[in-house]
Protein backbone atom coordinates (compact mmCIF):
# COMPACT_ATOMS: atom_id res chain seq x y z
CA UNK A 1 0.00 0.00 0.00
CA UNK A 2 1.32 3.32 -0.69
CA UNK A 3 0.87 6.53 1.06
CA UNK A 4 0.37 9.81 0.21
CA UNK A 5 2.67 12.67 2.68
CA UNK A 6 1.02 15.99 2.09
CA UNK A 7 2.22 19.34 3.45
CA UNK A 8 -0.14 20.83 5.73
CA UNK A 9 -0.50 24.58 6.64
CA UNK A 10 1.08 26.16 9.55
CA UNK A 11 -1.85 28.88 9.98
CA UNK A 12 -0.95 32.45 10.95
CA UNK A 13 -3.16 32.57 13.97
CA UNK A 14 -4.89 29.58 15.53
CA UNK A 15 -8.45 31.51 14.69
CA UNK A 16 -7.22 31.87 10.64
CA UNK A 17 -9.64 29.91 8.27
CA UNK A 18 -6.87 27.26 7.66
CA UNK A 19 -5.96 26.44 10.94
CA UNK A 20 -8.47 22.76 11.10
CA UNK A 21 -4.99 20.53 9.88
CA UNK A 22 -3.03 22.37 12.28
CA UNK A 23 -5.32 21.53 15.27
CA UNK A 24 -6.06 18.40 14.18
CA UNK A 25 -2.08 17.53 14.15
CA UNK A 26 -1.48 18.80 17.46
CA UNK A 27 -4.48 16.74 18.76
CA UNK A 28 -2.44 13.32 17.30
CA UNK A 29 0.62 14.41 18.65
CA UNK A 30 -1.10 14.80 22.33
CA UNK A 31 -2.85 11.74 21.60
CA UNK A 32 0.65 9.49 20.57
CA UNK A 33 2.84 11.28 23.37
CA UNK A 34 -0.02 10.53 26.12
CA UNK A 35 0.20 6.74 25.44
CA UNK A 36 4.11 7.14 25.55
CA UNK A 37 4.11 8.73 29.06
CA UNK A 38 0.86 7.58 30.19
CA UNK A 39 -0.47 10.83 30.82
CA UNK A 40 -2.08 14.00 29.49
CA UNK A 41 -0.30 16.24 31.78
CA UNK A 42 2.32 17.31 29.11
CA UNK A 43 -0.33 17.88 26.49
CA UNK A 44 0.07 21.52 24.72
CA UNK A 45 -3.09 23.31 23.10
CA UNK A 46 -2.55 23.67 19.45
CA UNK A 47 -2.61 27.31 20.38
CA UNK A 48 0.28 26.77 22.54
CA UNK A 49 2.98 25.76 19.87
CA UNK A 50 2.40 27.36 17.24
CA UNK A 51 4.59 29.99 17.77
CA UNK A 52 7.36 27.40 18.00
CA UNK A 53 6.42 26.68 13.95
CA UNK A 54 7.13 30.65 12.85
CA UNK A 55 10.52 30.82 14.93
CA UNK A 56 12.49 32.54 12.39
CA UNK A 57 15.79 30.96 12.82
CA UNK A 58 14.31 27.40 13.12
CA UNK A 59 10.80 27.16 11.16
CA UNK A 60 8.76 24.10 10.88
CA UNK A 61 7.36 22.10 8.07
CA UNK A 62 4.42 20.23 8.93
CA UNK A 63 2.99 17.25 7.43
CA UNK A 64 0.79 14.38 7.62
CA UNK A 65 -0.91 11.51 5.70
CA UNK A 66 -4.56 10.70 5.38
CA UNK A 67 -6.44 7.27 5.33
CA UNK A 68 -9.98 7.64 4.75
CA UNK A 69 -9.77 11.44 4.93
CA UNK A 70 -8.93 11.71 8.40
CA UNK A 71 -5.61 12.29 9.41
CA UNK A 72 -3.71 9.25 10.74
CA UNK A 73 -0.10 10.45 11.07
CA UNK A 74 1.89 13.77 11.19
CA UNK A 75 5.67 14.79 11.11
CA UNK A 76 7.65 17.83 11.14
CA UNK A 77 10.81 18.99 9.99
CA UNK A 78 12.32 21.68 12.00
CA UNK A 79 15.32 23.43 10.05
CA UNK A 80 17.43 25.77 11.65
CA UNK A 81 17.82 28.52 9.00
CA UNK A 82 21.81 29.31 9.99
CA UNK A 83 24.29 28.28 7.44
CA UNK A 84 26.67 27.07 9.73
CA UNK A 85 24.46 24.72 11.68
CA UNK A 86 23.75 21.53 9.01
CA UNK A 87 20.74 19.80 11.24
CA UNK A 88 17.10 19.78 11.26
CA UNK A 89 14.87 18.11 13.88
CA UNK A 90 11.88 15.62 12.97
CA UNK A 91 9.27 13.38 14.05
CA UNK A 92 7.43 11.01 13.37
CA UNK A 93 3.59 9.92 14.56
CA UNK A 94 1.62 7.40 13.53
CA UNK A 95 -1.93 6.60 15.64
CA UNK A 96 -1.80 3.02 16.82
CA UNK A 97 -4.78 2.22 14.40
CA UNK A 98 -2.79 3.20 11.63
CA UNK A 99 0.88 1.10 12.74
CA UNK A 100 2.97 -1.34 10.74
CA UNK A 101 1.64 -0.60 7.15
CA UNK A 102 4.38 1.86 6.61
CA UNK A 103 3.03 4.99 7.23
CA UNK A 104 5.47 5.88 9.25
CA UNK A 105 8.40 5.22 7.00
CA UNK A 106 6.51 7.11 4.06
CA UNK A 107 6.81 10.22 6.34
CA UNK A 108 10.12 9.33 7.37
CA UNK A 109 11.56 8.93 3.66
CA UNK A 110 9.92 12.24 3.35
CA UNK A 111 11.34 14.47 5.89
CA UNK A 112 14.85 12.93 5.55
CA UNK A 113 14.77 13.33 1.62
CA UNK A 114 13.66 17.37 2.41
CA UNK A 115 16.59 17.92 5.08
CA UNK A 116 19.08 16.48 2.44
CA UNK A 117 17.65 18.94 -0.18
CA UNK A 118 18.32 21.40 2.09
CA UNK A 119 21.66 20.39 2.75
CA UNK A 120 21.31 18.87 6.40
CA UNK A 121 24.17 16.80 7.39
CA UNK A 122 22.75 15.94 11.12
CA UNK A 123 18.86 14.93 11.65
CA UNK A 124 17.87 14.81 15.41
CA UNK A 125 14.28 12.91 16.77
CA UNK A 126 13.32 12.78 20.23
CA UNK A 127 11.05 9.54 20.55
CA UNK A 128 9.27 8.58 23.85
CA UNK A 129 9.67 5.07 24.98
CA UNK A 130 7.63 4.11 27.57
CA UNK A 131 9.21 0.83 29.79
CA UNK A 132 8.88 -2.57 28.39
CA UNK A 133 10.78 -6.23 29.03
CA UNK A 134 13.67 -7.83 27.26
CA UNK A 135 16.65 -6.42 26.27
CA UNK A 136 17.80 -3.09 26.63
CA UNK A 137 20.02 -0.26 24.27
CA UNK A 138 22.18 1.64 26.64
CA UNK A 139 22.89 5.34 25.90
CA UNK A 140 26.34 5.28 24.89
CA UNK A 141 26.76 8.16 27.68
CA UNK A 142 26.41 5.00 30.29
CA UNK A 143 23.24 6.59 31.52
CA UNK A 144 19.77 5.65 30.92
CA UNK A 145 18.37 2.62 28.42
CA UNK A 146 15.11 1.90 26.24
CA UNK A 147 13.80 -1.67 25.54
CA UNK A 148 14.73 -2.64 21.78
CA UNK A 149 11.79 -4.29 21.26
CA UNK A 150 9.58 -1.20 21.28
CA UNK A 151 8.22 -0.11 17.55
CA UNK A 152 9.97 3.61 17.97
CA UNK A 153 13.37 2.42 18.65
CA UNK A 154 13.41 -0.65 15.77
CA UNK A 155 11.83 1.80 13.45
CA UNK A 156 14.94 4.18 14.58
CA UNK A 157 17.11 1.32 14.39
CA UNK A 158 16.15 0.46 10.94
CA UNK A 159 16.82 3.96 9.94
CA UNK A 160 19.73 4.59 11.13
CA UNK A 161 19.76 6.41 14.09
CA UNK A 162 22.17 5.63 16.88
CA UNK A 163 20.73 6.66 20.30
CA UNK A 164 22.97 9.53 21.73
CA UNK A 165 21.29 10.31 25.15
CA UNK A 166 18.16 9.04 27.52
CA UNK A 167 16.01 11.83 29.20
CA UNK A 168 14.33 11.60 32.30
CA UNK A 169 10.86 13.26 32.40
CA UNK A 170 9.66 14.02 36.23
CA UNK A 171 6.63 14.82 37.94
CA UNK A 172 6.42 17.17 41.00
CA UNK A 173 3.50 17.07 42.85
CA UNK A 174 1.69 20.18 44.23
CA UNK A 175 1.50 22.03 46.59
CA UNK A 176 4.36 21.98 48.66
CA UNK A 177 4.31 22.23 52.02
CA UNK A 178 4.83 26.42 51.87
CA UNK A 179 6.89 26.13 55.43
CA UNK A 180 9.19 23.40 53.84
CA UNK A 181 9.73 25.29 50.29
CA UNK A 182 10.85 29.21 52.38
CA UNK A 183 13.11 26.76 54.52
CA UNK A 184 14.43 25.31 51.34
CA UNK A 185 15.11 29.24 49.63
CA UNK A 186 16.66 30.08 52.93
CA UNK A 187 18.78 26.94 53.26
CA UNK A 188 19.99 27.50 49.66
CA UNK A 189 20.67 31.17 49.91
CA UNK A 190 22.52 30.89 52.95
CA UNK A 191 25.50 28.60 50.83
CA UNK A 192 24.85 30.99 47.59
CA UNK A 193 25.88 34.19 50.12
CA UNK A 194 25.62 37.77 50.00
CA UNK A 195 26.80 38.22 46.09
CA UNK A 196 24.04 36.70 44.74
CA UNK A 197 20.70 38.81 44.63
CA UNK A 198 17.68 37.22 42.72
CA UNK A 199 15.60 38.57 40.34
CA UNK A 200 11.34 37.85 39.06
CA UNK A 201 9.47 38.54 36.48
CA UNK A 202 6.82 37.46 34.54
CA UNK A 203 6.41 36.98 30.42
CA UNK A 204 8.78 39.61 28.97
CA UNK A 205 12.63 40.19 30.16
CA UNK A 206 12.83 43.52 31.47
CA UNK A 207 15.33 45.97 29.38
CA UNK A 208 17.69 46.13 32.12
CA UNK A 209 18.76 42.01 31.40
CA UNK A 210 18.14 41.14 27.54
CA UNK A 211 21.96 40.99 27.22
CA UNK A 212 22.50 38.72 29.25
CA UNK A 213 19.69 36.81 28.98
CA UNK A 214 20.80 36.59 25.51
CA UNK A 215 23.75 35.00 26.76
CA UNK A 216 22.32 32.40 29.30
CA UNK A 217 20.24 31.64 26.48
CA UNK A 218 23.06 30.69 23.81
CA UNK A 219 25.24 28.70 26.84
CA UNK A 220 21.68 27.11 27.48
CA UNK A 221 22.90 25.59 24.08
CA UNK A 222 26.34 24.43 24.94
CA UNK A 223 25.91 24.12 28.69
CA UNK A 224 23.74 21.35 28.76
CA UNK A 225 24.84 17.91 29.02
CA UNK A 226 24.33 17.05 25.15
CA UNK A 227 26.21 13.51 25.14
CA UNK A 228 27.03 12.61 21.19
CA UNK A 229 24.57 14.72 19.95
CA UNK A 230 26.87 18.17 18.76
CA UNK A 231 24.09 20.10 18.93
CA UNK A 232 25.24 23.07 17.55
CA UNK A 233 25.91 26.54 19.86
CA UNK A 234 22.51 28.64 19.19
CA UNK A 235 23.74 31.92 19.34
CA UNK A 236 21.14 34.59 20.81
CA UNK A 237 21.36 37.85 20.58
CA UNK A 238 19.24 41.03 22.03
CA UNK A 239 16.99 41.29 19.76
CA UNK A 240 16.20 37.85 18.94
CA UNK A 241 15.18 37.66 22.77
CA UNK A 242 12.80 40.68 22.23
CA UNK A 243 11.18 38.96 18.98
CA UNK A 244 11.39 35.25 20.25
CA UNK A 245 9.37 36.79 23.18
CA UNK A 246 7.20 39.18 20.93
CA UNK A 247 6.24 36.10 19.29
CA UNK A 248 5.34 34.22 22.58
CA UNK A 249 2.70 36.83 23.68
CA UNK A 250 0.31 35.02 21.00
CA UNK A 251 0.71 32.02 23.43
CA UNK A 252 -2.03 32.04 26.49
CA UNK A 253 1.37 30.53 28.59
CA UNK A 254 2.97 32.71 30.51
CA UNK A 255 6.83 32.07 31.47
CA UNK A 256 7.58 32.92 35.47
CA UNK A 257 11.27 33.66 35.25
CA UNK A 258 13.75 33.95 38.23
CA UNK A 259 17.39 35.19 37.56
CA UNK A 260 20.16 35.43 39.86
CA UNK A 261 22.28 38.70 39.59
CA UNK A 262 26.54 38.32 40.64
CA UNK A 263 26.22 41.67 42.79
CA UNK A 264 30.19 42.17 42.51
CA UNK A 265 29.97 41.77 38.49
CA UNK A 266 26.25 43.29 38.08
CA UNK A 267 25.63 40.03 35.53
CA UNK A 268 23.12 37.75 35.44
CA UNK A 269 24.33 34.52 36.57
CA UNK A 270 21.74 31.89 35.86
CA UNK A 271 18.38 31.32 35.55
CA UNK A 272 15.06 29.45 35.54
CA UNK A 273 11.51 29.45 34.09
CA UNK A 274 8.23 28.02 34.61
CA UNK A 275 5.64 27.70 31.91
CA UNK A 276 2.39 28.38 32.91
CA UNK A 277 -0.89 27.50 31.22
CA UNK A 278 -3.98 29.28 31.79
CA UNK A 279 -5.92 26.38 32.64
CA UNK A 280 -5.36 25.78 36.63
CA UNK A 281 -6.18 21.94 36.05
CA UNK A 282 -2.82 21.60 34.09
CA UNK A 283 0.69 21.03 34.91
CA UNK A 284 3.40 23.49 34.84
CA UNK A 285 6.08 22.78 32.74
CA UNK A 286 9.77 23.51 34.09
CA UNK A 287 11.52 25.55 30.92
CA UNK A 288 15.19 26.02 31.25
CA UNK A 289 17.36 26.15 34.30
CA UNK A 290 21.32 27.08 33.91
CA UNK A 291 24.00 28.39 36.12
CA UNK A 292 27.04 29.67 34.31
CA UNK A 293 30.05 27.20 34.71
CA UNK A 294 31.72 30.04 36.22
CA UNK A 295 29.05 30.79 38.96
CA UNK A 296 28.91 26.56 39.65
CA UNK A 297 29.06 25.53 43.45
CA UNK A 298 26.71 27.85 44.74
CA UNK A 299 23.68 26.54 45.14
CA UNK A 300 22.41 28.39 42.69
CA UNK A 301 20.96 25.37 40.65
CA UNK A 302 18.74 24.68 44.24
CA UNK A 303 18.15 28.28 44.28
CA UNK A 304 16.73 28.90 41.13
CA UNK A 305 14.57 25.85 41.23
CA UNK A 306 13.03 26.32 44.37
CA UNK A 307 12.58 30.11 44.64
CA UNK A 308 10.76 29.90 41.09
CA UNK A 309 8.24 26.82 43.04
CA UNK A 310 8.03 29.33 45.75
CA UNK A 311 6.93 32.64 43.12
CA UNK A 312 5.07 29.85 41.33
CA UNK A 313 2.80 29.16 44.65
CA UNK A 314 2.67 32.93 45.31
CA UNK A 315 1.72 33.95 42.13
CA UNK A 316 -0.32 31.25 40.29
CA UNK A 317 -1.21 28.68 42.57
CA UNK A 318 -3.60 25.78 42.21
CA UNK A 319 -1.72 23.60 39.10
CA UNK A 320 -1.78 20.05 40.05
CA UNK A 321 1.85 19.48 38.63
CA UNK A 322 5.17 20.63 37.36
CA UNK A 323 7.35 18.50 35.21
CA UNK A 324 10.67 18.54 33.70
CA UNK A 325 12.98 16.94 31.10
CA UNK A 326 16.98 16.64 32.26
CA UNK A 327 19.60 14.19 30.50
CA UNK A 328 20.40 11.19 32.80
CA UNK A 329 23.49 11.98 32.93
CA UNK A 330 23.23 15.11 34.25
CA UNK A 331 23.26 14.26 38.02
CA UNK A 332 23.91 17.66 39.19
CA UNK A 333 20.51 18.98 37.77
CA UNK A 334 18.56 15.36 39.18
CA UNK A 335 19.87 15.87 42.53
CA UNK A 336 18.03 18.95 42.52
CA UNK A 337 14.62 17.77 41.29
CA UNK A 338 15.07 14.55 43.52
CA UNK A 339 15.45 17.16 46.98
CA UNK A 340 12.78 19.01 45.74
CA UNK A 341 10.39 15.67 45.15
CA UNK A 342 9.94 15.55 41.80
CA UNK A 343 9.47 11.57 40.83
CA UNK A 344 10.09 9.50 37.36
CA UNK A 345 7.51 9.38 34.63
CA UNK A 346 9.05 8.21 31.83
CA UNK A 347 12.08 8.45 29.13
CA UNK A 348 12.46 9.63 26.18
CA UNK A 349 15.71 8.56 23.33
CA UNK A 350 17.60 11.45 21.76
CA UNK A 351 18.13 9.77 18.07
CA UNK A 352 21.22 11.15 15.77
CA UNK A 353 21.16 10.43 11.88
CA UNK A 354 24.21 11.52 9.69
CA UNK A 355 22.70 12.55 6.19
CA UNK A 356 25.79 12.37 4.53
C1 LIG B 1 7.62 4.63 15.28
C2 LIG B 1 6.35 4.85 14.46
C3 LIG B 1 6.40 6.26 13.87
C4 LIG B 1 6.30 3.81 13.33
O1 LIG B 1 5.15 4.07 12.53
P1 LIG B 1 4.55 2.91 11.57
O2 LIG B 1 3.58 3.54 10.67
O3 LIG B 1 4.11 1.76 12.38
O4 LIG B 1 5.86 2.55 10.75
P2 LIG B 1 5.96 1.51 9.55
O5 LIG B 1 4.67 0.81 9.35
O6 LIG B 1 6.49 2.25 8.40
O7 LIG B 1 7.05 0.55 10.11
C5 LIG B 1 6.80 -0.15 11.34
C6 LIG B 1 6.89 -1.64 11.15
O8 LIG B 1 5.94 -2.04 10.19
C7 LIG B 1 6.58 -2.76 9.17
N1 LIG B 1 5.94 -2.45 7.89
C8 LIG B 1 6.20 -1.42 7.09
N2 LIG B 1 5.41 -1.47 6.02
C9 LIG B 1 4.62 -2.53 6.18
C10 LIG B 1 3.57 -3.07 5.43
N3 LIG B 1 3.22 -2.56 4.26
N4 LIG B 1 2.95 -4.17 5.91
C11 LIG B 1 3.32 -4.72 7.07
N5 LIG B 1 4.32 -4.21 7.84
C12 LIG B 1 4.95 -3.14 7.39
C13 LIG B 1 7.98 -2.24 9.16
O9 LIG B 1 8.88 -3.16 8.58
C14 LIG B 1 8.21 -2.07 10.61
O10 LIG B 1 8.48 -3.32 11.21
P3 LIG B 1 9.62 -3.49 12.28
O11 LIG B 1 9.49 -2.36 13.28
O12 LIG B 1 9.35 -4.82 12.86
O13 LIG B 1 10.92 -3.40 11.52
C15 LIG B 1 5.09 4.65 15.32
O14 LIG B 1 5.21 3.46 16.05
C16 LIG B 1 4.81 5.77 16.27
O15 LIG B 1 4.13 6.73 15.92
N6 LIG B 1 5.35 5.69 17.51
C17 LIG B 1 5.19 6.75 18.48
C18 LIG B 1 5.89 8.02 18.04
C19 LIG B 1 7.38 7.84 17.98
O16 LIG B 1 8.01 7.24 18.83
N7 LIG B 1 8.01 8.41 16.97
C20 LIG B 1 9.44 8.39 16.91
C21 LIG B 1 9.93 7.89 15.63
S1 LIG B 1 10.29 9.27 14.60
Amino acid sequence: MTFTVEELAVPTDIDAADAADYVASIALRNEVEALGYGTRDLAPEPVEVLPSFHDAESPRLLFGVRVDGALAARSFLELNTSEESPVAWATVEVLPAHRGRGVGTALAEHVEALARKHGRERLYVYAVSPDGPGERLVAPTGYGSVPLANPEVRFLLRRGFSLEQVERASRLALPLEPARLSAAVVAASAVSGDDYRLHRWVRRTPERWLDDMALLFTRMSTDAPSAGLEEPEDVWTRSRVVEAEEREEASPREMLTVAVEHIPSGRLAGYSSLSVPPQQARAVMQDDTLVLREHRGHRLGMLLKVANLANLAELRPGHPSVITFNAEENRHMLDVNEAVGFEPIGHEGAWLKRLS
